[in-house]
């Protein structure tokens, strides 16, 4: 597949579309190089990750069902379990982290957070081009600071959400998109 048709075709595989055998270290290694290229204004490098696999996602599912506990003590059980789950449905967790310079002279911290948006960004594409699947998903325990703290997110920090990554069990289908040209204008060309 070619640069541009994985861009135009690119679509996320949910994690109950993973399958449970884990991923190979140098395809993961692959991926988080592609995390690395992400344009970056002054190379700050204002990004971590932190990959979570094998019995670590356990850990983190009951990190995860203790802060769904912490947030609403009457929870349902099944509530707490559902969360508790989380990390379990694919083989492989990244978490992505914003590290934020302030007060910047050159990037402020909105161009900071792009920058590690897009190696998330990169992480996602770069597993479609090698037949893997992925997807980016936030929910509350992102923006838990109980989660924040079991993964030593610092206060100059800030999570931006967690990267899953399997096996697609089956081919998946870009999904509909919507058409270009109602996002665009031109402007200055209306003589
Ligand atoms: C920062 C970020 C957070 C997201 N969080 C969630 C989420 O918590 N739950 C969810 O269903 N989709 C979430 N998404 C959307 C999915 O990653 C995905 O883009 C969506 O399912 C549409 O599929 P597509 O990427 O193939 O268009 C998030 C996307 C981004 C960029």
């Amino acid at each position: 597949m070619d640069a541009l048709d994985l861009i135009v075709n690119r679509a996320s595989v949910p994690p109950r579309l993973h399958e449970e055998a884990d991923l190979d270290d140098a395809a993961l290694e692959q991926i988080l190089a592609s995390a690395v290229t992400a344009p970056d204004h002054g190379l700050l490098r204002p990004y971590r990750f932190i990959t979570i696999r094998g019995k670590a996602r356990e850990r983190l599912g009951d990190v995860f069902a203790e802060a769904a506990r912490i947030r609403n003590p009457d929870a349902e059980p099944g509530t707490i379990e559902k969360d508790r789950q989380k990390p379990l449905r694919s083989p492989v967790v990244v978490a992505v982290i914003a590290c934020i310079t302030p007060d910047h002279p050159k990037a402020p911290e909105i161009e900071q957070i792009l920058t590690a948006g897009m190696a998330g960004y990169n992480m996602v594409l770069a597993a479609q081009a090698m037949g893997l699947g992925g997807i980016w998903l936030t929910g509350a325990p992102t923006y838990d600071v109980h989660v924040q703290s079991a993964l030593g997110v610092r206060a100059s920090e800030d999570l931006l959400g967690f990267i899953y990554l399997g096996q697609p069990k089956r081919d998946f289908k870009a999904p509909r998109r919507p058409d270009w040209r109602d996002f665009v204008t031109a402007w200055g060309d209306d003589d």
